[in-house]
C-alpha cells in the first residue's frame, strides 16, 4: 500500500520544480544584469496545496509502517530525494505528534531543505567520485546559500527556512556550518537530519547502489546515532519497515519467510508467511507467524532473492 499515492508525489514533484525553474531564472537574470545580489520572491502556494494533500494523505493511514519503495521515484535525483524527504520528515513529524500547523511548516521547509544546491557549480553537485578538500567546503555552502534564499521571503516561515541552515548540524555536535550541537539545532532540522541520511543511504546513485531499508537503519541506529536526537529517531524507527511487505528473510532456526504485513510501533516484528524449513525443503502449506507475538522468534537476516522466486519453487 503506497503511504502516498503515486499521483499526489508527482504533483509534488511537479510543483516543486516549477518552484526551482522560477528561482533559477531569477538568478541567471540577476547575473546577465550583473547585480551581486539576487532575492527572487518564491511562490510557495502550488506547494502548499499539494503539502496539504500528503498530509491528509498520510494521516490517513496511521498504522501501516512506511516502505521505502513506496516514495521512491528513480528520475531526477534532487527533486525526488527532496520529496521523499518531505513526505518522511511529515511521516515523522505526525508520528511526534505535531499538529497540523507544525506539520505544514515542517513539511514546506523540509521541500526547499537543500534548494541552496540551486547555486552550487553543476560539476561540483553532480561529481560521481569524491569531492576534493576545495570542493566539498563550497559543497557546505548550500547550507547558508539555502538559508539566503529563503529567510526574508514572505511566505516562508522563518521556522521552515531555518531546515535549510540546520539540516547538517548534528545532534553530538561537529556538523556545518555552525557546529550547533542539542536543542540548539531547531526541532525541524533535526527531523530532517534523520530524514535525509536515510533517503540518500537507500536511494540508487548512479556510482553506487542503495542500501536496504533494515541495513540503513542499523547505521541510523548504530554508528552514526550521535549525529541524531536520540528520541526522535525511535520515533523514526517506529515508523519505517526494515523488511518491506514482500521481502524474504531468514527466522530464527533457519526457515525462510516472506513479510506478509508490518505495522507503525512494531515494524521490527512484522508477520510473516513462513515458506521454507532451515534445510531448505519446501512447506507444504505454508503457515504465517505474528513475529509480535510469538517473541522467541525473530528475523535474524534479509535476503536477498525475491519471494517470487521461492513462490515458483513452491507452484513448481
Ligand atoms: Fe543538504
Amino acid at each position: 500500500m503506497d503511504v502516498v499515492s503515486e499521483e499526489t508525489r508527482y504533483q509534488l514533484e511537479d510543483a516543486m520544480s516549477r518552484t526551482v525553474e522560477d528561482i533559477r531564472a531569477a538568478m541567471n537574470e540577476a547575473t546577465r544584469s550583473g547585480m551581486r545580489h539576487f532575492s527572487p520572491t518564491i511562490r510557495v502556494e502550488g506547494l502548499r496545496q499539494t503539502i496539504d494533500q500528503i498530509i491528509t494523505e498520510l494521516l490517513a493511514n496511521p498504522r501501516v509502517a512506511v516502505n521505502l519503495q513506496d516514495i521512491r521515484s528513480a528520475d531526477q535525483y534532487t527533486l525526488s530525494h527532496s520529496v521523499n524527504v518531505c513526505i518522511l520528515s511529515t511521516l515523522l513529524g505526525a508520528e511526534l505528534g505535531y499538529p497540523l500547523s507544525d506539520l505544514r511548516t515542517l513539511a514546506l521547509g523540509t521541500l526547499l531543505h537543500d534548494i541552496g544546491k540551486i547555486a552550487i557549480p553543476p560539476e561540483i553537485l553532480n561529481k560521481p567520485g569524491r569531492l576534493t578538500l576545495e570542493e566539498a567546503e563550497a559543497m557546505k555552502q548550500h547550507t547558508i546559500l539555502g538559508w539566503e534564499l529563503l529567510k526574508n521571503q514572505p511566505e516562508i516561515p522563518p521556522t521552515a527556512a531555518v531546515v535549510a541552515l540546520q539540516h547538517h548540524e548534528r545532534w553530538a555536535g561537529g556538523g556545518y556550518p555552525h557546529g550547533l550541537s542539542g536543542n540548539q539545532i531547531y526541532r525541524f532540522a533535526r527531523v530532517c537530519a534523520i530524514c535525509d541520511c536515510y533517503d540518500a543511504m537507500t536511494s540508487d546513485r548512479i556510482y553506487r547502489k542503495g542500501l536496504s531499508p533494515a541495513m540503513a537503519l542499523e547505521s541510523l541506529s548504530g554508528p552514526m546515532h550521535g549525529f541524531f536526537d536520540p528520541q526522535m529517531l525511535l520515533a523514526f524507527l517506529n515508523c519505517i519497515a526494515p523488511w518491506p511487505v514482500g521481502s524474504m528473510v531468514e527466522l530464527t532456526g533457519g526457515r525462510k519467510a516472506v513479510v506478509v504485513a508490518a505495522e507503525r510501533g512494531r515494524a521490527d516484528r512484522p508477520r510473516v508467511r513462513v515458506l521454507l524449513e532451515a534445510d531448505g525443503t519446501r512447506i507444504a502449506t505454508p503457515y504465517e507467524i505474528d513475529l509480535f507475538r510469538e517473541r522467541h522468534v525473530e528475523v535474524v537476516r534479509e535476503l536477498h532473492e525475491s519471494a517470487e522466486q521461492y513462490m515458483s519453487e513452491l507452484a513448481g
